[in-house]
């Protein structure tokens, strides 16, 4: 795991929004990295989520009050602001960036971010019309000219249950942005950005192959690795399409969304994202479809003998990326899932396929890896095999993006 925040203290500034859900989960993945984090919830974000819960999973007091003679004597809001190496608002709604752009010190939370002297990440959060009112457009640049930095909105469905932009980021892709900016800190460069200009093709989850207008064959895949690799390398400054098959994860913010069902079509719409100098094949695509989809919903015929399903090979897509005659993305990373003799499987996968990279798993039956949390996997490149140790399938992406961008500093240079 990352070691960028290991040491770090974090203020958390919880204001108002149903996102803020989200903000408990945040604390969390903040202290499995050692960060110490400390909360100021603001009398909107305590509706949502409650002081307790804040200060169970911080393992902190919480921080409500400006007047408050006990938060005043025991740490006013001044030490509050300057012991932290960094203040995150998330959600920050849109009243607070309101008050933060017009520097209204107010209430705790807005008198701590204008008291600070240290760097601020905010994570907007609000329903779509009010991300849209010019207003909140001009805030939201104000901020981003004081020299604050903004993490999201994504785009997808929102809990007003409309859709569109307003979706505060996932907690990890909070965790990435406030990692890189404290790896910019020391010294004092903006937030680094190593695969800025880059383009990557990344994709994800499972594929459709339809049998009939109402069935298809599918797999398991849930989309969470790949989705994960793409917010990585966006945070890492790369211009990412994802290519995803249906799947239920929430869009990665910073990412462009190609949604697709079948491998034909996630084929097509990798080649027209091109020209691309990565691309990560994470997706498990289906080996075959049904050759010729019936075009109505086939039927019993009452003769008690099921239907024969003629399969025709699928396009293998990490193939053709891999073995493109012109205009190859520089760096094309495979995945092989195995169930057995996994990196032997995974090294002749390489070079049959003709990629540069494969992370290769077990997802042999009891590792729980398909659909699950947590990954070990095998980083096999021409020259190495590297035994990552297991961990969440978020920090094997965070991991991974690291790794890509290394390669690019060390083959290219830096941007
Ligand atoms: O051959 P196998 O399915 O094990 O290969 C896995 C790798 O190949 C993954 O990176 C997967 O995304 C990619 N793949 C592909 N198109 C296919 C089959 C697999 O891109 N039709």
């Amino acid at each position: 795991m990352n070691q960028t925040l290991t040491g770090k203290n974090i203020l958390l500034i919880i204001s108002g929004g149903i996102a803020a859900y989200k903000s408990l989960d945040l604390i969390r993945r903040l202290k499995e990295r050692g960060a110490g984090v400390r909360c100021v919830l603001t009398g909107g974000g305590a509706q949502f989520v409650t002081p307790l819960s804040v200060a169970a999973l911080s393992e902190e007091a919480v921080f409500q009050d400006l007047f408050s003679l006990k938060d005043e004597s025991e740490m006013g809001h001044i030490r509050l602001s300057r012991e932290a190496d960094l203040l995150v608002v998330a959600p920050a709604s849109a009243d607070l960036m309101a008050k933060m752009a017009a520097g209204l010190a107010n209430d705790l939370a807005s008198t701590v971010l204008l008291a600070t002297d240290k760097p601020v990440l905010f994570a907007p959060a609000m329903n779509t019309v009010m991300w849209d009112h010019p207003a909140t457009k001009r805030n939201y640049r104000i901020l981003l000219d004081d020299g604050l930095h903004a993490v999201g909105p994504g785009q997808g469905d929102l809990a007003c249950g409309e859709v569109g932009a307003g979706r505060m980021s996932e907690p990890l892709e909070i965790v990435a942005a406030a990692e890189n900016i404290i790896a910019g800190q020391p010294t004092g460069q903006p937030v680094a950005a190593p695969l800025k200009g880059r383009r990557a093709i990344v994709t994800s989850g499972p594929t459709y192959e339809a049998i009939d207008p109402v069935r298809y064959l599918a797999n398991r895949s849930s989309g969470k690795q790949g989705h994960a690799i793409a917010a990585a390398l966006a945070g890492l400054g790369a211009e990412v399409v994802l290519v995803a098959g249906p799947n239920n994860q929430p869009d990665p913010s910073r990412v462009t969304i190609r949604n697709i069902e079948s491998a034909a079509q996630m084929l097509a719409a990798c080649e027209a994202a091109l020209p691309a100098d990565i691309a990560v094949c994470a997706a498990a695509v289906a080996d075959w479809r049904v050759a010729g989809e019936a075009e109505q919903k086939m039927k019993k015929d009452g003769s008690g003998r099921p239907p024969a399903l003629n399969l025709v090979e699928n396009p293998d897509i990490l193939a053709t990326l891999s073995q493109m005659n012109g205009g190859r993305p520089s760096l094309v990373v495979g995945f092989a899932a195995e169930t057995e003799k996994v990196v032997d499987h995974a090294q002749s996968k390489r070079t049959r396929k003709g990629c540069d990279w494969i992370v290769a798993n077990d997802v042999g039956t009891g590792t729980r890896v398909m659909g699950g949390d947590e990954n070990t996997v095998h980083l096999i490149t021409a020259a190495d095999v590297e035994n990552w140790p297991k961990m969440p399938k978020d920090a094997v992406a965070t991991t991974l993006a690291k790794r890509i961008a290394d390669h690019f500093i060390n083959h290219f240079g830096s941007e």
